[in-house]
């Protein structure tokens, strides 16, 4: 991607359904044999790795626009192919609903990735006091059992994919699940209200969700929510150009943490039902912040806004709370001019006053969308290798900053 930075980004955005509601949501069609149709889904790589998965698994899926459609096509195969797991960590969440449906899965052993090692410990643990007989051989996960059944599982961190793994594999179970210390993340409990339309109980209480299964759960007509990360990602880059940026068709709530620092960096944001509005006169001032689970700082948004922070006055400390290594895009954005330093988990920015521009090489999707930000910032030509990374998380990317007034090129091949 070749971007020619140094202009205010200015415009309404509308953001594309949530990546990382649409994919669970894809995997929940594997507990029932009734069609599941879901409105919103982003055109996203991620989300035809979802499908390429259940298709695989016996579905079919039809698109109208961003409409889906997932029919059972043949009886679901246990066994899930290696290729779109290893691509793609979400598809481990296959596990739950197979096992719970067919009393048996096999799944590859999703490994670790770019931002680091993300065991998978706690879905199995959740997956095994439910009655699960789980064994982990030479890379794959393979699971038995002659029926789920609810139990009390407390999950030592509130992660997103166990709490999504158990509440699939509950409403399954015979009895109910209760999830203690669960994720919250808006995607979890989108998930949730899904399960819900398919014919599970489930209520959220302070420190627990709670799930009834069901011996059989029926098809659903589902709306996928917007997608915060990218909402928030377009906010950012109206900030970081000096411009103004209304995202709409988004859950303002939902970004209620940026919109936090946004307001201590001294940006003007404006609230509407459905919108939000950020806007930046003159530089942004340095803040202090932690990622950290739902409500906190989404960790998706750390590297963007780390971008944001390289050119805000003074100083800045973002500390990484929820990944152990993701911080792929600090090196990059050194070689663009950004003064930053590592300690433990906590990134020490020092602002400058601007990035040059560089060619540089996004290591995952959010790193990705950190450098496209400081490009966009930086005054000059940049050119952004790795961009199928962007591709499976950002719908429609250039053309969105395009009509912001980015000036931004897509090169199949080497654009020189
Ligand atoms: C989800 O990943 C998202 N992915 C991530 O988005 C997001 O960054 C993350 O939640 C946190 O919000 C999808 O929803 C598809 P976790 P997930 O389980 O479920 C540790 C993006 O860019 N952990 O909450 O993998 C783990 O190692 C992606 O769109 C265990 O130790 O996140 C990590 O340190 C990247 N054992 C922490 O918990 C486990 O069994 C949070 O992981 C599971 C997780």
């Amino acid at each position: 991607m070749v971007i020619s930075g140094g202009r205010p980004l200015s415009g309404t955005v509308r953001a594309a359904g949530a990546k990382n509601a649409a994919l669970p949501a894809i995997f929940a069609s594997l507990l029932t044999s009734e069609p599941l149709l879901l409105t919103r889904v982003p055109r996203l790589r991620d989300v035809e790795t979802a499908l390429e998965l259940v298709q695989s698994l016996g579905k079919e899926v039809h698109w109208r626009g961003e409409e889906l459609e997932i029919r059972e096509q043949a009886p679901p195969s246990p066994v899930a192919p290696e290729a779109p797991v290893r691509r793609m960590r979400a598809s481990f969440l296959v596990l739950g609903p197979l096992l719970a449906r067919l009393g048996r899965a096999r799944v590859p052993h999703p490994g670790g990735c770019a931002i680091g090692p993300r065991p998978v410990d706690l879905h199995l643990e959740g997956l095994a006091a439910l009655g699960g007989e789980i064994q982990a051989r030479q890379g794959w996960v393979e699971a038995r059992t002659a029926g789920l059944v609810g139990r009390t599982v407390y999950l030592d961190f509130p992660s997103v994919g166990a709490t999504e793994q158990l509440l699939l594999a509950g409403a399954l179970a015979r009895g109910e699940t209760v999830i203690l210390n669960p994720a919250r993340e808006p995607e979890v409990v989108d998930l949730s209200r899904l399960l819900s339309a398919m014919g599970a109980e489930v209520v959220w209480g302070e420190d627990r969700v709670v799930i009834r299964g069901r011996k059989e759960l029926a098809g659903a007509h589902w709306e996928v929510i917007p997608d915060r990360i990218e909402a928030g990602t377009y906010l950012l880059a109206g900030a970081i150009t000096g411009g103004r940026v209304r995202a709409c068709g988004v859950v303002p709530r939902h970004l209620a943490a940026l919109l936090v620092k946004f307001d201590q960096a001294g940006l003007e944001v404006e609230v509407g039902e459905d919108w939000v509005e950020v806007a930046a006169s003159g530089r942004a001032r340095g803040v202090h912040l932690e990622t950290g689970p739902y409500p906190g700082f989404p960790t998706d948004l750390q590297p963007p806004m780390v971008s944001f922070l390289a050119v805000a006055e003074g100083e800045s400390s973002v500390t990484e709370r929820v990944f152990a290594s993701r911080f792929g895009h600090v090196g990059e954005l050194m070689r663009m001019g950004a003064r930053m330093r590592l300690q433990g988990a906590t990134l020490l920015i020092d602002g400058v006053e601007e990035l040059t521009p560089a060619r540089v090489r996004a290591p995952d999707i959010r790193a990705g969308a950190a450098l496209v930000l400081a490009a966009l910032a930086a005054r000059g030509t940049s050119e952004i290798e790795g961009t199928e990374h962007l591709a499976r998380g950002y719908q429609g990317l250039p053309e969105k900053l395009r009509a912001l007034g980015a000036e931004v090129e897509l090169c199949r091949t080497n654009c020189r």
